[in-house]
């Protein structure tokens, strides 16, 4: 099978940061002397004292340990901005685009995000918070997410985003699961023309949540909220009399810089913790390199700061780069699904960042919502999240990109804290759904998924696994560093294991095949199917559960639950819709199962163990292919969900 690649043009190439030469040899000296190529980058940030060691790490079993940096200070906030206020105190650095085009843009310069920070920190302070207090941030895609979350760098403090999609339930795991001593909302939260009412799920979160914490309000939209007695606070009165005056904290390279919770295979959403140092330099040496950011360029991101994409490529990436980035409030379809276009446009974006849940959702619409905007500031396109079907590719190349736009595919996850296999534009001709290449410093390795031994031929397939560290690897499981060690470096002794299926083409290019585990990845949203499944069987009319992930038009993946009713109950459409929405109460509206099927009984092996892989197959619509299935302690159960299976495409 060959394979179209799309190579830059000279253009292109004559002005990027890396041509394929460059690209070649920063690879080659980064992973045949670490130490002297990070020594070397890790000076892009400004230290407050320099660091004398590089690299000490360590993924052996039993004692994995990650520091990077380790005896160097710095303070993330001032690299981000007051080291900005020189050379760029005047530039725009945040350009803020409401849920509603009607309502104004902001352009917050440097100078501007100096003093709402350093403001938001005393607020932080005068309500006790101190270095490495916890503060959980559930906010919309406000100017204030930015400043919170750059304010508690400042202090020290460890921020703690949580999706404003996230339920009130879900919020209250997250506020305990890490003690945070407060916690940041606003009354509401607009997008896509409706209004999420963010303050009240923090009461309702806050009734469950054992310990004292402060919640700090955010006026966004004016409307009525419900006061607790104690413990809520204002922003504007608190801020009204800050000073702007906050110097910046000094924290050692490896303190941590925020915890941000995950989905895993097992059990309730960890807490990744990463780290000061090491996290900074790789957010924005990525985010320079695989975007070929320039002095001047605009860049947009369209992730929400609640996913690990928007720390690291709306704030800290480009910030710490000294970049112009857009936050944006709405959603690509609302009013019309022109939108996205319309704010390229309107902000003269060079670099733009998607999901490709969002181009296949747009382009559902066809390609005249894109023609009517003046796309011709775009020099790059981009995406994240999922794997990308070639057509959602092509037309994204052919119909935003005008077929002259590199598109990078960047491939990563929460744990790694930016890019680890990604085209650099100016070096790397591009395959539709390939995201090539390893960024500097990466080691990708493919292992043969049973024996667990490394493949070397050139061309293969097997589990992504990474040889050795780089400089954003998550540091460990917010109080479980043996959840960390089983996790990641269990299954396959010495390597950091991704949970992601790849195959490696003649070329040496990676091609993630999805994941291995039970994740499954709906809209670009990383969802575990334990944590459906617990959500379901919370349910009183549910006795058991077991969800699994089916190709999805639009979503990439939907989810499927089959679902064993209690004795007595009768399946019906209104139990059906009653279950979704408590799903969506639990988790949040990422959650809900797109398709539920009644399942008298579970495909279990004899010693009682699900058989998903069965399940997988009904879900998929594949059931001529569902292997043995002997070894079942009631084999008629299959017959059952083959004939009831809900998904007929
Ligand atoms: C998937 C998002 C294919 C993958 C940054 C990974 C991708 C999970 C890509 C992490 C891509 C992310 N191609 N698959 N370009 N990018 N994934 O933690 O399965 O939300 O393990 O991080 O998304 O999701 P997470």
């Amino acid at each position: 099978m060959t394979t179209k690649t799309y190579a830059p043009s000279d253009a292109f190439v004559s002005k990027a940061h890396a041509d394929r030469a460059t690209y070649d040899a920063m690879y080659e000296k980064s992973v045949a002397d670490p130490e002297s190529f990070w020594a070397e980058h890790g000076r892009r940030v400004d230290w407050i004292k320099p660091y004398s060691t590089v690299k000490n790490t360590d993924f052996s079993p039993g004692k994995v340990s990650i520091k990077w940096f380790e005896d160097g200070t710095l303070n993330v906030a001032a690299n981000c901005v007051d080291r900005h206020l020189e050379t760029r105190g005047d530039q725009t650095a945040i350009i803020w685009e409401p849920d509603d085009p009607k309502d104004e843009a902001l352009h917050i310069s440097y100078k501007q995000l100096h003093e709402e920070v350093s403001k938001f920190a005393n607020v932080l302070k005068d309500l006790g918070v101190k270095k490495g207090d916890r503060v959980v941030i559930y906010l919309p895609m406000i100017p204030e997410a930015a400043y919170a979350m750059l304010a508690c760098a400042r202090i020290g403090a460890i921020h703690s985003i949580v999706f404003a999609g996230f339920s009130a339930d879900a919020l209250a795991a997250r506020i305990s699961g890490c003690q945070a001593k407060v916690v940041i909302t606003s009354d509401g939260a607009p997008r896509g023309g409706r209004v999420t009412k963010l303050k009240d799920n923090v009461n309702q979160a806050l009734i469950n949540v054992m310990h004292d914490v402060t919640c700090l309000c955010v006026k966004r939209t004016g409307q009525q909220v419900a006061w607790r007695p104690e413990g809520d606070v204002w922003l504007h009165e608190a801020a009204a009399n800050a000073s702007t005056d906050c110097p910046a904290e000094e924290m050692s390279a490896e303190d941590p810089l925020f915890i941000l919770y995950t989905s895993g295979s097992t059990g309730m959403p960890k807490g990744v913790v990463h780290t000061t140092g090491g996290y900074l330099v790789y957010a924005a040496m990525t985010h320079q390199y695989t975007f070929d950011y320039h002095d001047g360029d605009v860049f947009w991101c369209t992730a929400d700061v609640g996913w690990v994409t928007g720390h690291s490529y709306i704030i800290y990436g480009p910030l710490a780069n000294g970049a112009t980035t857009v936050m944006f409030e709405g959603v690509p379809t609302w009013p019309d699904a022109g939108r996205f276009w319309e704010v390229c446009a309107k902000h003269q974006v060079n670099q733009f960042y998607t999901a490709p849940t969002a181009i296949r959702a747009l382009m559902a619409h066809g390609s005249e919502p894109v023609e009517k905007h003046d796309l011709s500031s775009l020099k790059l396109l981009g995406t994240v999240g999922e794997p990308i079907n070639p057509e959602a590719w092509n037309w994204y190349n052919d119909v935003v990109g005008k077929g002259s736009r590199p598109i990078v595919d960047t491939w990563w996850q929460t744990e790694t804290g930016g890019h680890l296999l990604t085209p650099l534009p100016g070096a790397i001709p591009t395959k539709p759904g390939s995201a090539t290449l390893p960024f500097f410093g990466v080691q990708p390795v493919i292992l043969e998924p049973t024996s667990g031994e490394e493949i070397h031929e050139t061309a293969c397939e097997g589990v992504l696994c990474l040889k050795d560290s780089w400089p954003g690897q998550m540091r460990t499981v917010w109080g479980d560093h043996e959840r960390f060690e089983k996790t990641y470096f269990s299954d396959y002794k010495g390597y950091y294991f991704s949970g992601d299926g790849c195959r490696r083409d003649e070329d040496g290019y990676y091609w993630i095949t999805g994941r291995v585990d039970d994740v499954i990845n709906v809209s670009g949203h990383r969802m575990g199917t334990a944590e459906v499944e617990s959500a379901l069987v919370a349910h009183a009319a549910v006795a058991e559960a077991a969800v699994v992930g089916y190709p999805h038009k639009v979503k990439g993946q939907g989810i499927y639950a089959y679902v064993t009713l209690m004795n007595g109950e009768t399946p019906s459409d209104e139990l059906r819709k009653e279950l979704e929405v408590w799903v969506r109460s639990e988790i949040g509206p990422i959650a809900k199962p797109d398709l539920i099927q009644w399942a008298p009984g579970l495909p279990k092996t004899r010693s009682g163990k699900i058989m998903r892989r069965i399940l997988r197959k009904i879900a998929e619509n594949d059931f001529g292919s569902l292997g043995d299935t002997s070894t079942l302690a009631d084999p008629a159960v299959v017959d059952d969900l083959i004939e009831n299976r809900m998904n007929r495409d």
